[in-house]
């Protein structure tokens, strides 16, 4: 069975259908990309993977579970598994970026394990030694690669990567397709939201594209590109987004 499955999903606020009947699977192991514009409905897709929102209609399945009824209280396990990397980073402004990254090991590690596993992951960002920095001095590739570290130090099964590469320079992106492919080769599955089809292409074992809250197309990278699908080809065009 598929490790992340949506069956039929509408999302709808108010008179808004946010998701149309959208049905995605997520293999164990795999890179999904979900491509679309600005508004597609790509970061609610995201959200209803971990259970941060719940389907107007249709069923959300995560590790072989059925979430999409699940309390708050069940969703725990859901969510330690599950790593979310939020588009807008969402650090917490009051804490150094040591205690951001070490945040969800309080309950898992004492506090050297601790210690090294934040000093590790900030390594791995290209961020080494800025445990003592509060995230109010950092710019906003670096808060966003602070969030990548907190989110991988819980060694997760799933991530989920919302913009992972957007807004930061070429060689920092490069270092982030990078992480997301060396969590591949451990096993990690990964669901990545982007709109910067160079990147897609490097990580996506298959893609997925959302046009104004429907998935039009999935596929491997190289079945999209010999879509016939007229607005497949407008999006890889360039024409959105
Ligand atoms: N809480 C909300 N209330 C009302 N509308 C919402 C809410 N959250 C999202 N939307 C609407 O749902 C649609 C999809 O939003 P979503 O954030 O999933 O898009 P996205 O594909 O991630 O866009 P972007 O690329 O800009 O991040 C948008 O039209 C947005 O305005
Ligand atoms: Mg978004």
């Amino acid at each position: 069975m598929a490790i992340i499955e949506l069956r039929g999903v509408d999302y709808t606020i108010g008179d808004a259908r946010i998701l149309r009947n959208v049905s995605l699977k997520v293999e164990e192991g795999e890179v999904l990309v979900i491509l679309g514009p600005s508004g597609s409905g790509k970061s609610t897709i995201l959200r209803l993977m971990n259970g941060l929102l719940q389907p107007t209609r249709g069923q959300v399945f995560n590790g072989g579970r059925d979430i999409s009824e699940l309390s708050d209280d069940e969703l725990k396990d859901v969510r330690r598994q599950t790593g979310f990397l939020f588009q807008s980073g969402a650090l917490f402004d009051s804490l150094t970026v040591g205690a951001n990254v070490g945040f969800g090991l309080r309950k898992v590690a004492n506090r050297q394990q601790a210690g090294e596993i934040v000093a590790d992951q900030l390594r791995l960002v290209g961020l080494a030694g800025t445990e003592e920095m509060m995230p109010a001095e950092l710019s906003g590739g670096m808060r966003k690669r602070v969030a990548l570290a907190r989110a991988l130090a819980l060694s997760p099964r799933i991530m989920l990567y919302d913009e992972p590469t957007t807004g930061l320079d070429p060689k920092t992106s490069a270092g982030i397709i990078q992480l997301i492919l060396k969590q591949q080769q451990r096993g990690v599955t990964s669901v990545v939201v982007t709109h910067e089809l160079v990147y897609a292409r490097q990580v996506a074992d298959r893609v997925a594209v959302l046009l104004d809250g429907r998935v039009v197309a999935q596929g491997s990278p190289e079945h999209l590109l010999a879509s016939p699908d007229p607005m497949v080809q407008q999006f890889l065009a360039g024409g959105w987004g």
